[in-house]
């Protein structure tokens, strides 16, 4: 089984969670574009989504998907979203595709996190993968300096722009056995939008494709 066969099984399966005449929030990547797939096929039992990215809500929007401004919704059941690794806790990183800060703001609204991933995403210890980290241009450099005070080697990524116009400095080697104290300490540096850590509001059930079949966990 390739790993996108097993990404499409996990995002087909997060279908039994959308409750008909809901309003769905809907994240971002290859993963989540085989949820949008699965999704138009209840396209007239929901009443639409809430979009995390420009690139979910075009493809829901080419699908015939009504697409909901966040500030013109009050509460969602679930978010569904993948994520770049997920660990025993569910904590996850997030921010591979650029769109974490719009991301966090619908998981946010959402009652209940699905988190859709193959197994690659599976670790023992978060960051491996390295940390997205959405930072306001002119922070860029004093940003930089003080992640390498704690403890990883920041890299701009070249040619970016996030939705929200600012920059992003992916985190490598780190070792994060600290999730939630470590998304409090990046969040809390002047020009930080947001950092990919989802830790503080991690995944609530987790769908993951294997060779074997999907598997379910829930908190
Ligand atoms: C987008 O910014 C990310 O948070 C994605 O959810 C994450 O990168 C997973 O992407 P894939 O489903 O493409 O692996």
């Amino acid at each position: 089984m390739t790993q996108d066969e097993m990404k499409k099984a996990a995002g087909w399966a997060a279908l039994e969670y959308v409750q008909p005449g809901s309003i769905v929030g809907v994240g971002t990547g290859s993963t989540v574009n085989h949820f949008i797939d699965a999704l138009a096929t209840m396209k007239d039992e929901i009443k639409g989504a809430v979009s995390s990215s420009v690139a979910s809500t075009e493809r829901m929007e080419e699908l015939g998907i009504e697409v909901f401004d966040a500030n013109d919704v009050a509460s969602l059941d679930i978010y569904v979203d993948g994520a770049d690794e997920i660990n025993g806790e569910f904590d996850m990183i997030k921010g591979g595709g650029a769109a974490l800060t719009r991301e966090k703001i619908v998981a946010a609204i959402a009652e209940k996190f699905i988190c859709i991933v193959d197994n690659t995403k599976d670790v023992d210890v978060l960051g491996q993968f390295p940390l997205p980290v959405e930072v306001i241009p002119m922070a860029r450099s004093y940003v930089a300096r003080e992640l390498l005070k704690l403890g990883g080697d920041p890299v701009y990524r070249e040619g970016v722009i996030t939705d929200n116009g600012n920059i992003i400095l992916d985190v490598h080697n780190m070792q994060i056995t600290e999730p939630k104290e470590m998304e409090k300490a990046i969040n809390a540096l002047a020009g930080v939008v947001t950092v990919g850590l989802f830790a503080a509001r991690g995944a609530d059930v987790l769908l993951m494709g294997t060779p074997e079949g999907v598997v379910k966990k829930a908190k």
